[in-house]
């Protein structure tokens, strides 16, 4: 299929655009760089620098496309809360603009990257798509918005779409094809390889006192590589004729942050500093997903999601990129 990933120059869409193109689709990638790297888009992808609100340059990229893929939205649920005029317009005004454009272009599927965050505080673990959805940041409102209009598109144009709720990604790929960092990044994994290469002298544990195994957060950490095996296997689903439907994209279980940095410190033989400081407002004490609706509908089943594996390619992709000396 001839396929526009928006947002394919990203961390996560560069990934899923590399696994199109390996997959043998036509990909065009449709990115305004603003967070995304031009070095990260696939050699056989076509590329427009371009934004998602530009209705004309929207439509000119979108002609003859079968489907999208939809990664060009604000992601840090801290900022959404500070700043939300700029996640209604990144995230729901610039979004239903390009959803607009793709059909009229005569889209017929749509994969969308949404979120863990639609849940909000967990009610019990481990999250499965039935929890219920009440998100505790405008980033999270701004997914299972789009996720519901997507719902209606269906019913009502015929666009089938894919959900797919991200939990924490992190990891780069295995095949070091891709590693393009993220500027100032604030995630814990990408924190603790700046710490480990010597970027930053130190970080902060927001929290030593949850009521887990060693006092610090759980999440479900999936590798990028993972989640655009998913990606992948949510365009077959859709173009064989499968309904629309929105799974969660985890692991099956939880990983601390004394977890991550141990792995840290083993994988690069580097001391990571850090300072226990108070929780940081907003953080939820644990979050991992179910993937068994995911592996019963698409057959996917995450390989790559050890945190040994993540933390290892991520050091590797900050080697490629210099910063271990
Ligand atoms: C992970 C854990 C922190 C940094 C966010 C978004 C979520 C999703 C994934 C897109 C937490 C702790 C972190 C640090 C720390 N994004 N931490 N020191 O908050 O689970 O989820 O990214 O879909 O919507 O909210 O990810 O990596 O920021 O934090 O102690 O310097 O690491 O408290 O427990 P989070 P994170």
């Amino acid at each position: 299929m001839r396929i526009c990933v928006a947002g394919g120059a990203g961390y996560i869409g560069s990934h899923v655009s590399h696994a199109l193109v390996n997959a043998g689709h036509e990909v065009v990638v449709f990115d305004n760089l603003s967070t995304g790297l031009r070095t990260s888009v696939p050699e056989k992808a076509t590329f427009v620098h371009g934004d998602v609100s530009d209705p004309l340059l929207s439509r000119k990229t979108l002609k003859g496309c079968d489907a999208i893929v939809y990664l060009a939205a604000s992601k840090d649920a801290g900022a959404s809360m500070l700043d939300p005029i700029r996640y209604t317009r990144n995230n729901l005004q610039a979004t239903m603009s390009f959803f607009d454009a793709a059909n009229d272009c005569g889209v017929k599927y749509v994969v969308f990257s949404s979120s863990a965050a639609v849940f909000g505080e967990s009610q019990y673990l481990p999250l499965d798509e039935d929890h219920p959805k009440d998100p505790t940041n405008y980033y999270g409102y701004t997914k299972l918005e789009i996720e519901r209009v997507l719902a209606w598109y269906d019913k009502l144009l015929g666009i089938k779409s894919a959900s797919l709720r991200y939990f924490n990604a992190a990891g780069y790929d295995p095949d070091g094809k891709v590693t393009g960092l993220e500027r100032n990044p604030a995630n814990l994994i990408p924190v603790v390889m700046e710490v480990a290469c010597g970027v930053r002298k130190g970080m902060q544990v927001f929290g030593t006192d949850w009521n887990t195994k060693d006092g610090t957060c759980l999440r479900d950490y999936i590798h990028v590589t993972d989640l655009a095996d998913a990606h992948l296997r949510a365009l077959d689903h859709l173009e064989k004729g499968g309904a629309t439907f929105a799974v969660n994209l985890g692991t099956g279980s939880g990983q601390s942050v004394l977890d991550v940095i141990h792995a840290a410190e083993k994988i690069s033989g580097r001391k990571v500093n850090y300072q226990a400081v108070g929780r940081r407002a907003g953080d939820p004490e644990a979050l991992w997903a179910s993937g068994e609706k995911a592996k019963q509908l698409l057959g996917w089943v995450p390989k790559h999601s050890s945190i040994e594996s993540i933390v290892e390619t991520t050091w590797n992709a900050y080697k490629a990129n210099g910063l271990v000396k």
